[in-house]
């Protein structure tokens, strides 16, 4: 189970009481939505949206086990959160919660080539059902440029135009379909002493293929104005991401909403787990937690 990070800040920031209604945008595992859902209890409600819908069908079984009523949960992307809220007849909300990127479900479940740690199909969709582009279309069919600026811009990999060169040279060989296929291109891709680095020479390609494959960092900032609009005056939306580059488009997104009177930012700085956090769960190290308030 995806183990919920920052939850005590997060619990802080948002402050829910009894009869409020939350909107977590990106709710996996379930973590942060449950602690909410027991806080606004049987007269709030929290609605729960992800876009993978395995993990919504997967929280669905959970809840009823559980008998857990108040959080309503639904398959889309957080672009569309002002259509869930107005199909719901919701005007307004007392929190919006972000968590972004991928989950332990992904790597280590999915089986959607999201980790080179097992050998899968390179897919890396979060919606296999509505959206088209798999990793391995991209891989083989992106022209060596492309895929060097996707891994310069997403991955910030300074051996982007390397690893590019050798992707359109080994696919002429042979399609690249496999999780292990790729990593061992971008390790043989990359000069022998960058070999040993703190983590493996394929992480940053991972990461920036997932991005371009779910259109993620366009997704923020459309997900974020559209919770910002949701929101009731004094509400909140708070935002969890994991690499710098989502970091800054939260940033500037709260920066601009501030100045245009908005919203009120709550963290100067982001919000970072305390030692204790990350020692019993390593995956929270790099998490940065941004909030602020409607005006
Ligand atoms: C880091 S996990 C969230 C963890 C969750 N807070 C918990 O406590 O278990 C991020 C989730 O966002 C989902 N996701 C990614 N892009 C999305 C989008 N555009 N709309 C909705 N959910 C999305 C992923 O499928 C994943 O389940």
């Amino acid at each position: 189970m995806h183990e919920p990070v920052l939850l005590k800040e997060v619990l802080d920031i948002f402050n829910p009481r009894p009869g409020q209604t939350y909107i977590d945008a990106t709710i996996n595992g379930g973590g942060h939505a449950r602690a909410i859902a027991e806080r606004v209890g049987k007269n709030g409600r929290v609605i729960g949206m992800d876009w993978d819908c395995d993990i919504i069908s997967e929280a669905r079984k959970r809840n009823a086990e559980r008998g857990i009523k108040n959080i309503d949960l639904v398959c889309e992307t957080y672009r569309k959160i002002q259509d869930v809220a107005r199909e719901r007849g919701i005007t307004d909300v007392d929190g919006v919660l972000f968590d972004l990127g991928f989950s332990s479900y992904h790597t280590d479940q999915s089986g959607r080539g999201f980790a080179f740690s097992k050998d899968e199909p390179l897919d890396m969709r979060y919606h296999p059902e509505r959206d088209r582009k798999t990793a391995a279309d991209i891989i083989n069919t992106y022209p060596e440029k492309e895929l060097s600026d996707m891994f310069m811009r997403y991955g910030e990999e300074r051996f982007a135009r390397r690893i590019a060169r050798r992707i359109a040279e080994e696919r002429r060989k042979k399609r690249i379909v496999s999780t292990k296929h790729l990593a061992d291109i971008v390790w043989h891709g990359i000069p022998p002493p960058a070999r040993n680095g703190r983590i493996h020479p394929a992480t940053r390609v991972f990461q920036a293929l997932r991005i371009a494959v779910n259109d993620e960092l366009a997704s923020v900032p459309l997900g974020l104005t559209a919770a910002a609009s949701l929101l009731a005056p004094g509400g909140t939306i708070a935002v969890i991401a994991f690499h710098s580059l989502e970091d800054r488009i939260v940033k500037d997104f709260m920066k601009q909403q501030h100045t245009s009177g908005i919203l009120r930012i709550l963290t100067p700085k982001p919000v970072r787990p305390q030692p204790e956090e990350i020692h019993h769960n390593p995956r929270a190290r790099s998490a940065m937690l941004r909030a602020a308030t409607k005006n």
